[in-house]
């Protein structure tokens, strides 16, 4: 069948997508709000949330909004459970919360790193285990890794390899979630500043270990998180049908040009 203008169309699909408080997951939901979904969306951030909550029902969509941490297993089946009563089924699911702190792998403490497992892996199988029986139609789920996944990150070593265990994750479950009809992709991003980013700057900074600003991508600008949305309105919609099981570098060219910005020493 040939493709249409209205094959990147969300229209009444039922997206679930966590971290909406801002930056990529805020995006996301407000893009694919616009392109005619449905959302169901979280974030442990009460104020941010409720701002997104609004902005993203100013588009005339529906949107069920929950204040929970995706860490918290209960908190996840109940808002599951509510999604499933408000709207029946699950179509797309963006695994978009996650986050680390700047430290040398030595000053990560036991309890830290397992906190950046569960904040940037664990939530994740859980999130996927809960939805995919909310899928008996088929879907689409996208994990938001990085380019720390796909290359060594000083300062950030549990984070990275809980990307990399992610982008794993996502080949080995598009064969297993295949023959559902659920297609498993990621997006890695570099070089969109957020919220997330910019908490990351000021750690690096304390540290003395900053990016050097003057290391643009080669594209020659930074990204944004509605360019990072881009990606994930494609991976969720009909006009990436034949695509499972990979991932979508949105980063300016930055892993092309051999990874990470440089960090100024
Ligand atoms: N910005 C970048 O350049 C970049 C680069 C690589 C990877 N990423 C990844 O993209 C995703 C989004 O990044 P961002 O820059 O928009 O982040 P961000 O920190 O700006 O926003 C993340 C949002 O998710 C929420 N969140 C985080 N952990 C949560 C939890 N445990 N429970 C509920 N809500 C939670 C936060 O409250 C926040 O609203 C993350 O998975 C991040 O690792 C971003």
């Amino acid at each position: 069948m040939p493709y249409e203008p209205s094959s990147v169309l969300l229209t009444d699909r039922v997206a679930v997508i966590t971290g909406v408080g801002r930056g990529v997951g805020k995006a996301s939901a407000l893009l694919f709000a616009r392109f005619g979904a449905r959302l169901a969306v979280c974030d442990r951030m009460a104020d941010t949330l409720a701002t997104s909550e609004k902005e993203i029902a100013a588009t005339g969509r529906p949107v069920l909004a929950r204040e929970l941490d995706v860490r918290d297993g209960d908190a996840v089946t109940a808002f599951l459970g509510d999604v499933a009563g408000e709207y029946g089924q699950v179509d797309v699911l963006v695994n978009n919360a996650g986050g680390t702190f700047f430290a040398p792998f030595l000053d990560v403490s036991p309890k830290g790193e397992a906190a950046l497992v569960a904040e940037n892996f664990s939530q994740v199988t859980n999130l996927v285990r809960g939805v995919v029986p909310l899928m008996p139609e088929g879907g689409a789920i996208v994990n938001l890794t990085s380019i720390e996944a796909h290359q060594a990150a000083p300062g950030f070593a549990v984070y990275a390899a809980m990307k990399a265990a992610l982008a794993q994750l996502t080949r080995t479950l598009a064969l297993e979630l295949g023959p559902r009809r659920i297609r498993v992709n990621a997006i890695a991003p570099d070089a969109i500043p957020t919220g997330g980013d910019e908490d990351l700057q000021g750690e690096m900074r304390a540290a003395g270990a900053e990016y050097d600003p003057a290391v643009a991508p080669p594209l020659g600008h930074m990204g944004t998180a509605d360019d990072v949305a881009a990606a994930a309105l494609f991976l969720a919609s009909d006009l990436s049908r034949f695509i499972t099981g990979t991932t979508i570098h949105v980063d300016g060219g930055n892993w092309a040009a051999g990874g990470w910005r440089r960090m100024a020493t």
